[in-house]
């Protein structure tokens, strides 16, 4: 009797062919395991071509809840995005499939897991490191990795062996979606002078395309978690799927971003993710009204580690189980509302409002009920400048003077 495999099957070119390889290379059986991650896929016909394509069995496992509350959320509360551009999409949902590889391993009783990655992403770090924390003994293939079949081979192994070629291999386009967004590179987008092409974008209008009337939206948080859409209560799934439609809808959500890899290289890739950045814009309005000065310039640093921590495949570290301990603690307060307005392409905070909000307005007016006591300021700024002061007597004040 062979053993068996478990194999990350997307429905694409390369894992469709991989099942196939797996068998002749290493005498495998297949079992793949397709995860809906929020893709939107037709999943019965992935089911199909992967038995098609000689599975002995195919599963489909819906992910969308565990995404949702154990990546997403967390890394939302953290303000997670990379490089200040990227929310992380992809990056969150490799420890997730990580996870329901091992536990599908472990429950048919195989002892390889493989995956679809070539060996230049950061996919295949981020699948292995997770894969082997969680399972040191199972055996971890790359099939598209080790193969080195060239796109017009792997698509002649494809016809040899009855795989159908999917249409979508016609296009140039390397693709990876989930709820929190939409990844493409590849093609023209290779030159990062060439703007990306309007047929890249499929989850956003062209901001000129966009409606020519505003569109207002509540987005209510509980404790940093988004909970509610214009007063509607909404579990996860719902809300970030809502807000993809209406934020896309006028033209929210596209990124280009020349991203540093972590195997070394850069790369130009193009993100659409209008959920995931109005998410991110809301949840740090409503902190900069609930969260000290200090609290915020800390998070900030936070937010990066957290941010790289992902990215890099760190997903089940220590390290990032003591910063989500210290991001928990730190959303006690983040409740309120934020409104936004969504425009051509833009979108702005408009509005916020939070039981805890640290905003006082009889500190902040200018008109009448002022409680600020201005006779306090001399003394305040005596103090505050009596260092400054120190030291540009005894040593002078030479960086900044203004030669002529
Ligand atoms: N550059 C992004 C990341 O590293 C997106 C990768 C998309 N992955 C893919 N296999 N197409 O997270």
């Amino acid at each position: 009797m062979s053993d068996k495999v478990i194999l990350a099957y997307s429905g694409g070119l390369d894992t469709s062919v991989a099942i196939k390889w797996l068998k002749e290379k290493y005498n495998l059986d297949v079992i793949t395991l397709t995860i809906d991650v929020g893709n939107e896929r037709d999943f019965s016909a992935i089911r199909e071509k992967a038995l098609k394509a000689g599975a002995l069995k195919a599963l489909v496992a819906d992910a969308k809840e565990l995404f949702v509350n154990h990546f997403i959320f967390p890394a939302l509360q953290a303000d997670a995005i990379y490089e200040e551009l990227y929310p992380l999409a992809t990056a969150l949902s490799r420890p997730l499939m990580a996870k329901l590889l091992v536990d599908a391993a472990l429950e048919a009783g195989a002892s390889v897991v493989a995956h679809g990655c070539t060996g230049k992403g950061n996919d295949q770090v981020r699948f292995e490191v997770s894969i082997s924390a969680l399972s040191p003994g199972l055996k971890i293939i790359a099939p598209a990795r080790e193969w080195g079949m060239t796109r017009e081979q792997t698509i002649n192994y494809a016809q040899r062996y009855g795989i159908p070629v999917p249409i979508t291999v016609a296009s140039p386009y390397s693709i990876d979606e989930n709820l929190w967004g939409r990844s493409i590179e590849c093609g023209v987008l290779e030159d990062p002078w060439v703007e990306s092409p309007e047929e890249v974008f499929t989850w956003t209008r062209s901001p000129s395309q966009a409606p020519d009337i505003p569109d207002y939206v509540e987005i209510g948080f509980d404790k940093g978690i988004p909970v509610a859409i214009d007063g509607q209560e909404l579990d996860g799934v719902s809300l970030i799927q809502r807000l993809n439609e209406l934020a896309g809808r006028h033209g929210v959500g596209r990124v280009d971003h020349l991203e540093n890899r972590l195997v070394g290289i850069k790369s130009r890739e193009i993100y659409e993710a209008p959920a995931a950045l109005v998410l991110l814009q809301a949840h740090r309005a409503l902190e900069a009204m609930t969260l000290a000065k200090d609290q915020l310039r800390f998070k900030q640093r936070v937010a990066q580690e957290y941010a790289d921590l992902i990215y890099n495949g760190l997903w089940f570290t220590s390290l990032h189980q003591d910063l989500t301990a210290y991001v928990k603690s730190s959303q006690r307060s983040v409740t309120g509302a934020v409104r936004l307005k969504l425009f051509k392409g833009s979108s702005n905070v408009v509005g916020r409002k939070s039981p805890n909000s640290l905003y006082s307005y009889g500190l902040a007016t200018y008109d009448k009920g002022d409680e600020f006591d201005q006779s306090a300021s001399p003394g305040f700024i005596h103090i505050w400048g009596l260092p400054v002061r120190t030291q540009a007597q005894v040593q002078g004040i030479s960086t900044l003077e203004i030669k002529k």
